[in-house]
């Protein structure tokens, strides 16, 4: 029988895109056995930031449910999933911060031998989001972790939809490729923990 491995998606959407994303992904990941959290980092910026933009007001309001990630979702994990905004080609501040809080768990070497994984979104086709990507795997190594990217895929360093018009749906092609990560990522966790 196949062994049960553990998936954590930790995300920070403002306006929804990598919320979608996310749900994505841990859907896929369940129908590939998986046990799933899906959780989200802290919102961090002043209530009259978020209040100024009608459609993060209203994502941040109907999320409140999903759990707020903490260290011990990441050491739960065989696997991390890590999905943020693209913003100015690094990731955001507040799936930033979640990740600093690691410190402690990094120290005591339990991030090490986990599979990380990173999907982002942005607003223009070249702004910077494999740099974002890249930045969450160059904190990989320093976990002593696995990355596993999805490899020839609309995008091989991670799923990376960008925006269409402000009421647009992600795309198919991304959500493709969101199930693509999920899958492999699965995979490649279930085989090390059978290693
Ligand atoms: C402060 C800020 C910086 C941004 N920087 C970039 C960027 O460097 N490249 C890019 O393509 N989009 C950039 N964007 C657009 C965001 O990536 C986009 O709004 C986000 O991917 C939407 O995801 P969400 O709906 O999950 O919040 C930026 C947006 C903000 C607010």
């Amino acid at each position: 029988m196949e062994r049960s491995v553990n998936v954590t998606v930790v995300y920070y959407s403002s306006t929804g895109t990598i919320h979608r994303i996310a749900t994505e992904i841990a859907e896929t990941a369940e129908k590939a056995g998986a046990e799933v959290r899906l959780v989200r980092a802290a919102e961090l910026a002043p209530r009259a930031a978020v209040d100024s933009r009608p459609a993060w007001a209203e994502h941040l309001k109907a999320t409140e449910d999903v759990p707020i990630a903490q260290v011990d979702d990441v050491l739960w994990g065989d696997a991390v999933l890590f999905g943020t905004p693209t913003r100015f080609g690094n990731m955001s501040a507040q799936l930033k911060q979640f990740i600093d809080t690691l410190g402690p768990a990094w120290f005591q070497g339990r991030l090490a031998n986990k599979v990380y994984s990173a999907f982002t979104s942005g607003g223009s086709t070249h702004g910077g989001m494999e740099t974002t990507i890249v930045s969450i795997y160059n904190m990989v190594c320093h976990f002593g972790g696995i990355i596993v990217p999805p490899g020839l895929n609309e995008n091989p360093y991670g799923t990376s939809h960008v925006l269409g018009s402000d009421s647009a749906p992600v795309s198919e092609i991304a959500l493709q490729s969101a199930r693509v990560q999920a899958d492999r990522v699965v995979r490649v966790a279930r085989a090390l923990k059978e290693a």
